[in-house]
């Protein structure tokens, strides 16, 4: 057997590279070497591995999958505290996050939510999915008490499309709080993209981001509910990330030093063709992004969040993951061209109208966050939409902090932001600059009934971030 060359160097900034570091990151090595994936190999000379003993690094891991059967998945989501993982957590069946739920276009999806937080009242919404907002739907105006259950049910469009989305709560005034302990999981639709070349064969990993939290003094987030886990690729495999910040109010400013990111797919909506990013990739409070990535040489490299914002966003460089590239290196296989045409481009229809939408906030006592000067009513529908039509959206900020925009049920072509066209895509959660300006197109082609948007940032739409539109016939 030939001996794996030294990495040139490591492949994380001098000066990030603190003793403690090292010892962490040459645990991975360590970890890794037990999996048989010929980490010894690498280790042979390579005095990272050589400096440092089993020990703490934990690895990467998924939650439970939870699959549809014959078109149909029915499952419970229990709520509850989590207290071994600590006093203010919560998640679905006990885990953070909840089990991963799989489903195909066609498929009918019945949850029976319980609320077993022992306090507060709850809810839940499908983030990201295309489904009816009425009744037992994704109707985020229903309210669990404390103790008792309810019995959602969806039918998932024939035509959806496929990729990340997710689930959490969204009782109003809640939903920072339960979301920050924890309840949040991932919901994946499968769908063509999943089929083409380049992509069918690279391993899947879904990465699920929730934090920050101060750990032994520093600010951590979680993947999966691990601390810095550990990420195995071979040298030059391609493997399919899906990532999810299920955060609630911190975005992450994603760099993996010599790996760019092959975007495929945002907020659960296929790109047209991959869109290769080299620098950091901020990815807002409950935005997705599904990339390919090749493994680089031999090594390891920080997935961290660079430092980010300004004034009361302003958060530092916190780690996310360590990737350790290890084992047979394998011949890089070409990364696809083209994905999904966009069933239909927004930029060449004639919008029915236009709206202007402004979240605006202020720094009283206590703030005031606020949408068309209002704040949440949800007695109130701000705005009426036509089914069957194409609206134009300038949504305006006018704070000097970021507010990522979602609305619910609907996903939005992204025109312009700041007056910059944007290559096609559609999105569900938008990041709105500091005193910016974006410009989206909203099919509102199916779905009659009373859903939200908001900021995504709970804290906000706790504090009233939020509106309510209405699909009427
Ligand atoms: Cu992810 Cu209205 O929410
Ligand atoms: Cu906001």
């Amino acid at each position: 057997m030939s001996r794996t060359p030294r990495p040139k160097s490591p492949v994380t900034p001098a000066g990030a590279w603190t003793r403690r570091r090292l010892l962490r990151t040459g645990t991975a090595a360590a970890g890794l070497a037990s999996l048989g994936v010929g980490l010894s190999r690498l280790a042979r000379g390579d005095a990272l591995a050589q400096s440092v003993a089993p020990g703490d690094l934990d690895k990467y891991r998924e939650p439970e999958v939870r699959r549809s059967v014959d078109g149909v998945l029915a499952t419970t989501l229990d709520a509850q505290p989590v207290a071994e993982l600590g006093p203010n957590k919560m998640g679905y069946e006990g885990t953070i996050p909840g089990p991963t739920l799989r489903v195909a276009p066609g498929d009918v999806l019945r949850i029976d939510l319980v609320n077993n937080l022992g306090g507060p009242m709850t809810n839940l919404h499908l983030h990201g999915m295309h489904v009816s907002p009425e009744g037992n739907g994704d109707n985020v105006f229903v309210t669990v008490e404390p103790g008792e259950s309810f019995a959602y049910e969806y039918a998932i469009p024939t035509n959806h499309r496929g990729g990340l989305n997710w689930y959490h709560p969204h009782h109003h005034g809640d939903a920072g709080a339960q979301v920050g302990a924890g309840l949040a999981g991932a919901l994946v639709v499968e769908g063509p993209i999943d089929r083409l070349p380049g992509i069918a064969e690279a391993p899947e990993r879904i990465l699920i981001v929730q934090g920050p939290s101060a750990a032994d003094g520093s600010l951590r987030f979680t993947v999966n509910g691990v601390v810095n886990p550990e990420i195995a690729i071979r040298p030059g495999e391609t493997q399919r990330w899906r990532i999810l910040n299920a955060s609630a109010n911190n975005p992450v400013n994603l760099l993996l030093d010599g790996y760019p990111f092959h975007l495929i797919a945002t907020d659960g909506n296929p790109l047209p063709e991959p869109r290769t990013v080299d620098g950091p990739l901020l990815i807002a409070p409950a935005e997705r992004y599904e990339l390919l990535v090749q493994g680089g040489p031999p090594g390891f490299a920080a997935l961290r969040s660079l430092p980010w914002g300004e004034l009361g966003q302003a958060q530092p460089e916190i780690p996310i993951a360590t990737v350790v590239s290890v084992g047979e290196p394998v011949a890089p296989r070409p990364l696809p061209t083209a994905l999904l045409p966009l069933d239909r481009d927004l930029r060449e229809v004639e919008p029915d109208r236009q709206r202007i939408v402004t979240f605006e906030e202020d720094f009283s006592s206590p703030p005031f966050f606020a949408i068309d000067g209002a704040g949440f009513d949800p007695d109130v529908v701000n705005v009426t939409a036509k089914l069957g039509t194409v609206e134009e959206w300038v949504v305006r900020n006018t704070s000097p902090e970021w507010h990522p925009f979602h609305i619910h049920v609907m996903d939005v072509q992204v025109i312009s932001i700041d007056g910059v066209p944007q290559p096609p895509a559609y999105k569900d959660t938008v990041n709105l600059p500091p005193q910016g300006e974006v410009v989206l197109r909203i099919p509102f082609v199916d779905f009659p009934g009373k859903f939200v948007f908001h900021c995504h940032l709970l804290a906000h739409e706790d504090f009233g971030m939020m509106a309510v539109i209405e699909v009427v016939p």
